[in-house]
C-alpha cells in the first residue's frame, strides 16, 4: 500500500500519461484474479451500470461511477477506525490501520474531486435526471458501502479485490472515452474552482479525463498492494511469535 503526499501522487499521475510507462505500471497487476464473492459482487455492479447507463462511456455514466467509487474508501476508513478501538494496544496493528486510513482518506479526496468536477461538466453536455443522475447511483453507493465495510471485517482481501474490479472498470471506461471523444474533449475546457483548489490545471477536458484515467489505475494497483502489505504484516507478526 502506498501512502504519499499530494505532490508525489500528482507526479506519478503525470508519468502515467506516457503509454509505455502506463502499460508497465498496469502490467504489475493486470490479470489479477479475485475470489468468487468479489467477482460476483463486482460483476453485478458493472453489469447493472451497463444496463442502466449503456455499455459505452458518457458524462452521465461517469457521474454514477464516481458517486459509487468514493464509498469503498470511506468504508475502509470507517472499518479501520472501528478496529482501532479494539487494537490500539497492538502497536503494529495500529500502524497497519493508520496506513489503511491514510491511504483511504487520500483516495477518497481524489474520488471526491472526480465527482464534483464531473457532475459539473455533465450538466453542460447531457440531460441529468433525478433518477438516473442521483437516486440510482446513491442506492448502489449505499449497498456498496456496506458490502465493502462488511467484507473488510470478514476478509479484507475480498474488499480490496472488489475495489480492484470496480477501478479496473473505471479505468477501461475512461480509456474508451478518451479514444472515442478525443477531438471533442480537446476543444472543451474545465471550468472548475474545485479542481483548481485540488491542484490540477488541465488545459482541456482531454487532459482532465486522462488524469482521471490515471488516478483509477493507481487506485486499482494500490488495492492489490494493500493486500500484499496486509499479508506482510501478518507474516511479520507470525515470525515474531
Ligand atoms: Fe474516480
Ligand atoms: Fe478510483
Amino acid at each position: 500500500m502506498t501512502s504519499r503526499d499530494h505532490t508525489t501522487f500528482e507526479q506519478h499521475n503525470k508519468i502515467l500519461n506516457d503509454d509505455t510507462a502506463r502499460a508497465a505500471y498496469a502490467a504489475e497487476h493486470n490479470g489479477y484474479r479475485p475470489a468468487l464473492l468479489p467477482r460476483l459482487l463486482g460483476s453485478f455492479l458493472i453489469l447493472s451500470g451497463n444496463v442502466i447507463y449503456g455499455k459505452e462511456p458518457s458524462y452521465l455514466k461517469f457521474r454514477a461511477v464516481e458517486i459509487i467509487a468514493r464509498v469503498p474508501y470511506h468504508s475502509w476508513d470507517s472499518a479501520a477506525y472501528t478496529l482501532m478501538t479494539f487494537f490500539f494496544f497492538d502497536e503494529q496493528r495500529a500502524l497497519s490501520l493508520a496506513h489503511t486510513s491514510r491511504f483511504a482518506r487520500f483516495a477518497q479526496d481524489n474520488e471526491t474531486m472526480h465527482i464534483v468536477v464531473i457532475s459539473r461538466l455533465a450538466v453542460f453536455y447531457e440531460k441529468i435526471g433525478l433518477i438516473r443522475g442521483s437516486l440510482i447511483p446513491l442506492w448502489f453507493a449505499f449497498f456498496y458501502f456496506w458490502w465493502s465495510y462488511t467484507l473488510y471485517f470478514i476478509n479484507n482481501r475480498w474488499s480490496y479485490e472488489l475495489n480492484y474490479l470496480f477501478e479496473q472498470h473505471a479505468y477501461d471506461q475512461y480509456s474508451r472515452f478518451l479514444e472515442l471523444e478525443e477531438e471533442a474533449l480537446r476543444s472543451r475546457d474545465v471550468p472548475s474552482d474545485y479542481l483548481a483548489w485540488y491542484g490540477r490545471t488541465p488545459a482541456d477536458q482531454y487532459e482532465f479525463f486522462r488524469s482521471i484515467r490515471n488516478d483509477e489505475l493507481i487506485h486499482r494497483n494500490e488495492s492489490i498492494e494493500a493486500i500484499a502489505a496486509e499479508k506482510a504484516r501478518r507474516a511479520a507478526k507470525g515470525g515474531k511469535k
